[in-house]
């Protein structure tokens, strides 16, 4: 590790002023691939129980995102064969607010739960998120976890590759803002802290 004020700095910088940018928010271009390869480094990167790298990483752009628009429709026809014509737009459209996804998955390794129960093998997943936070953040780009019901639908779920115990973490919204960002007021953290 390189121990230079300037590479603490930086990373004290990510720690403190990251804050998630909106999909409505940011706009082309998206990351370059070297760029998105220096995130998914960051991403396995992350602490990770037994070293069972449960994370899955699902990398979409351009016309992937139109195809995610489509898994989202068919799993709302699925859970609303009647759902309106304008819901429906939207889940089409949900993907292409962003000009990349990384879609953060954990593939749970029921071998191992006994030792590193399913929640430490999300968790590492959670980690790898946030680093690919912060190397978006790191290299000037805006970006944002979200869930919402997709993530949590079972045709979404085995459109990449889940099943059973295993968990579609977060769809990684990345681009470039479209505006400056304002500071946001963070928490004190002695409000969450007791001294034993
Ligand atoms: C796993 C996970 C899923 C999330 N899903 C959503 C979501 O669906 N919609 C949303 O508005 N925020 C969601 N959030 C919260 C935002 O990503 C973000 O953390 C929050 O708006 C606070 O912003 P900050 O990162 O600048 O503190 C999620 C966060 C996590 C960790």
């Amino acid at each position: 590790m390189d121990g230079s004020g300037k590479q603490q700095q930086s990373l004290r910088d990510g720690l403190l002023n990251r804050q998630s940018v909106p999909p409505r928010l940011v706009d082309g271009p998206a990351p370059s691939q070297a760029e998105i390869d220096d995130m998914l480094a960051a991403a396995v990167c992350a602490p990770d129980h037994g070293a069972i790298r449960p994370w899955r990483f699902h990398v979409l752009q351009g016309e992937a995102l139109v195809r995610l628009g489509d898994i989202f429709v068919e799993a709302l026809k699925k859970r609303d064969p009647d759902a309106p014509r304008e819901t429906i737009e939207k889940e089409q459209s949900r993907p292409l607010r962003a000009p990349l996804i990384i879609a953060a998955c954990a593939k749970i390794d029921l071998s191992r739960v006994e030792k590193i129960p399913a929640v430490e093998q999300v968790v590492a997943v959670a980690s790898a998120c946030q680093n690919i936070l912060l190397a978006a953040h790191d290299k000037g780009y805006g970006a944002m976890v979200l869930t919402g019901v997709n993530a949590r639908d079972p045709h979404v779920n085995a459109a990449f590759g889940l099943e059973g115990p295993d968990e579609l973490v977060g769809f990684i919204y990345i681009g470039t803002p479209s505006g400056p960002t304002f500071e946001k007021e963070r928490p004190d953290p002695a409000d969450f802290t007791t001294i034993w």
